[in-house]
Protein backbone atom coordinates (compact mmCIF):
# COMPACT_ATOMS: atom_id res chain seq x y z
CA UNK A 1 0.00 0.00 0.00
CA UNK A 2 1.92 3.02 -1.15
CA UNK A 3 1.26 6.26 0.98
CA UNK A 4 -1.51 9.12 -0.25
CA UNK A 5 -0.22 11.48 1.85
CA UNK A 6 2.97 12.75 3.03
CA UNK A 7 3.54 13.43 6.73
CA UNK A 8 6.72 13.57 8.68
CA UNK A 9 6.73 9.59 9.31
CA UNK A 10 7.04 8.55 5.61
CA UNK A 11 9.08 11.06 4.88
CA UNK A 12 11.99 9.80 7.09
CA UNK A 13 10.56 6.31 5.56
CA UNK A 14 11.44 7.72 1.89
CA UNK A 15 15.15 8.89 2.89
CA UNK A 16 16.47 6.02 4.80
CA UNK A 17 14.58 3.90 1.72
CA UNK A 18 16.98 6.17 -0.92
CA UNK A 19 20.44 5.99 1.30
CA UNK A 20 19.92 2.15 1.48
CA UNK A 21 19.90 1.99 -2.64
CA UNK A 22 22.85 5.26 -2.30
CA UNK A 23 25.15 3.08 -0.32
CA UNK A 24 24.65 0.05 -2.94
CA UNK A 25 25.55 2.40 -6.01
CA UNK A 26 29.14 2.81 -6.29
CA UNK A 27 28.73 5.85 -8.57
CA UNK A 28 27.43 7.66 -5.55
CA UNK A 29 28.10 5.96 -2.48
CA UNK A 30 31.69 7.28 -1.94
CA UNK A 31 30.55 10.88 -1.76
CA UNK A 32 28.30 10.39 1.28
CA UNK A 33 30.89 6.81 3.18
CA UNK A 34 34.04 9.77 2.86
CA UNK A 35 31.65 12.25 4.75
CA UNK A 36 29.39 10.19 6.92
CA UNK A 37 30.88 6.39 6.94
CA UNK A 38 28.83 3.25 5.43
CA UNK A 39 27.07 2.66 8.76
CA UNK A 40 23.59 4.21 8.50
CA UNK A 41 22.80 3.24 11.99
CA UNK A 42 25.87 5.61 13.21
CA UNK A 43 25.04 9.19 15.05
CA UNK A 44 26.22 10.70 12.23
CA UNK A 45 23.72 9.11 9.85
CA UNK A 46 21.41 9.74 12.02
CA UNK A 47 21.95 13.32 12.00
CA UNK A 48 21.80 13.46 8.30
CA UNK A 49 18.97 11.65 8.22
CA UNK A 50 16.86 14.03 10.12
CA UNK A 51 18.26 16.38 8.44
CA UNK A 52 17.28 15.43 5.10
CA UNK A 53 13.67 14.37 6.37
CA UNK A 54 13.37 18.00 7.68
CA UNK A 55 14.61 18.93 4.46
CA UNK A 56 11.96 17.53 2.43
CA UNK A 57 9.09 18.39 4.97
CA UNK A 58 9.75 21.95 4.63
CA UNK A 59 10.30 21.55 0.30
CA UNK A 60 7.02 19.77 0.14
CA UNK A 61 4.54 21.01 2.59
CA UNK A 62 6.40 24.41 3.38
CA UNK A 63 6.32 23.32 7.23
CA UNK A 64 9.03 22.47 9.87
CA UNK A 65 12.39 23.32 11.08
CA UNK A 66 14.91 22.96 8.54
CA UNK A 67 17.01 26.55 8.09
CA UNK A 68 20.33 25.07 6.19
CA UNK A 69 21.96 25.75 2.89
CA UNK A 70 21.61 22.69 1.39
CA UNK A 71 23.74 24.22 -1.60
CA UNK A 72 26.64 25.20 0.34
CA UNK A 73 27.20 21.53 1.60
CA UNK A 74 27.60 20.26 -1.77
CA UNK A 75 30.20 22.96 -2.85
CA UNK A 76 32.61 21.33 -0.82
CA UNK A 77 32.20 17.92 -2.64
CA UNK A 78 34.90 17.18 -5.08
CA UNK A 79 34.58 15.42 -8.47
CA UNK A 80 30.53 15.91 -9.04
CA UNK A 81 29.03 15.15 -12.46
CA UNK A 82 26.40 15.90 -14.52
CA UNK A 83 26.23 11.77 -14.36
CA UNK A 84 26.04 11.98 -10.38
CA UNK A 85 23.23 14.02 -10.44
CA UNK A 86 21.47 11.35 -12.68
CA UNK A 87 22.23 8.30 -10.74
CA UNK A 88 20.82 10.54 -7.59
CA UNK A 89 17.75 11.82 -9.57
CA UNK A 90 17.41 7.79 -10.80
CA UNK A 91 17.48 6.60 -6.75
CA UNK A 92 15.65 8.85 -5.43
CA UNK A 93 12.75 8.43 -8.32
CA UNK A 94 12.87 4.54 -7.67
CA UNK A 95 12.36 5.64 -3.80
CA UNK A 96 9.59 7.93 -4.31
CA UNK A 97 8.01 5.36 -6.91
CA UNK A 98 8.01 2.66 -4.49
CA UNK A 99 7.02 4.62 -1.12
CA UNK A 100 4.46 7.35 -2.44
CA UNK A 101 0.62 7.42 -4.60
CA UNK A 102 1.69 8.93 -8.02
CA UNK A 103 0.36 12.55 -7.48
CA UNK A 104 2.76 12.76 -5.04
CA UNK A 105 5.49 10.75 -5.89
CA UNK A 106 5.19 13.19 -8.95
CA UNK A 107 5.62 16.69 -6.56
CA UNK A 108 8.24 14.77 -5.04
CA UNK A 109 9.85 13.81 -9.05
CA UNK A 110 9.24 17.98 -9.66
CA UNK A 111 10.92 18.83 -6.87
CA UNK A 112 14.20 17.03 -6.59
CA UNK A 113 14.21 17.78 -10.61
CA UNK A 114 14.83 21.54 -9.62
CA UNK A 115 16.70 21.33 -6.97
CA UNK A 116 19.27 19.52 -9.00
CA UNK A 117 18.74 21.34 -11.90
CA UNK A 118 19.65 24.69 -9.53
CA UNK A 119 22.91 22.73 -7.90
CA UNK A 120 24.19 22.14 -11.36
CA UNK A 121 24.05 25.45 -12.60
CA UNK A 122 25.75 26.57 -9.33
CA UNK A 123 28.32 24.45 -9.83
CA UNK A 124 28.86 25.35 -13.24
CA UNK A 125 27.99 21.66 -14.58
C1 LIG B 1 25.22 13.68 -6.88
C2 LIG B 1 24.35 14.29 -6.12
C3 LIG B 1 24.53 14.52 -4.64
C4 LIG B 1 25.48 14.08 -3.77
C5 LIG B 1 26.70 13.19 -4.06
C6 LIG B 1 25.16 14.62 -2.47
C7 LIG B 1 25.90 14.44 -1.32
C8 LIG B 1 25.69 15.09 -0.12
C9 LIG B 1 26.59 15.05 1.02
C10 LIG B 1 27.89 14.24 1.09
C11 LIG B 1 26.06 15.84 1.97
C12 LIG B 1 26.68 16.19 3.33
C13 LIG B 1 26.49 15.13 4.35
C14 LIG B 1 27.09 15.56 5.68
O1 LIG B 1 28.32 15.61 5.77
O2 LIG B 1 26.31 15.85 6.60
C15 LIG B 1 24.80 16.36 1.46
C16 LIG B 1 23.95 17.18 2.16
C17 LIG B 1 22.70 17.53 1.72
N1 LIG B 1 22.16 17.26 0.47
FE1 LIG B 1 23.09 16.32 -1.04
N2 LIG B 1 24.01 15.34 -2.56
C18 LIG B 1 23.57 15.31 -3.87
C19 LIG B 1 22.43 15.90 -4.40
C20 LIG B 1 21.45 16.48 -3.65
C21 LIG B 1 20.18 16.94 -4.16
C22 LIG B 1 19.74 16.86 -5.63
C23 LIG B 1 19.49 17.43 -3.08
C24 LIG B 1 18.11 18.01 -3.02
C25 LIG B 1 17.15 17.74 -3.90
C26 LIG B 1 20.35 17.31 -1.92
C27 LIG B 1 20.03 17.74 -0.63
C28 LIG B 1 20.90 17.78 0.42
C29 LIG B 1 20.60 18.43 1.70
C30 LIG B 1 19.30 19.12 2.10
C31 LIG B 1 21.74 18.28 2.51
C32 LIG B 1 21.93 18.77 3.95
C33 LIG B 1 22.38 20.22 3.97
C34 LIG B 1 22.45 20.72 5.41
O3 LIG B 1 23.30 20.22 6.18
O4 LIG B 1 21.61 21.58 5.77
N3 LIG B 1 21.52 16.72 -2.30
N4 LIG B 1 24.61 15.89 0.17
Amino acid sequence: MKYKEINRSNIEVLVKDFYSRVLLDKSISDFFISNLGSDMKSDLWKNHIKTLSDFWYKITLGEGSYRGNPFAEHLKLEGLKVQSFQSWLFLFFLSVDSIYSKDIALLFKEKSTMIAGNFMKNLGL
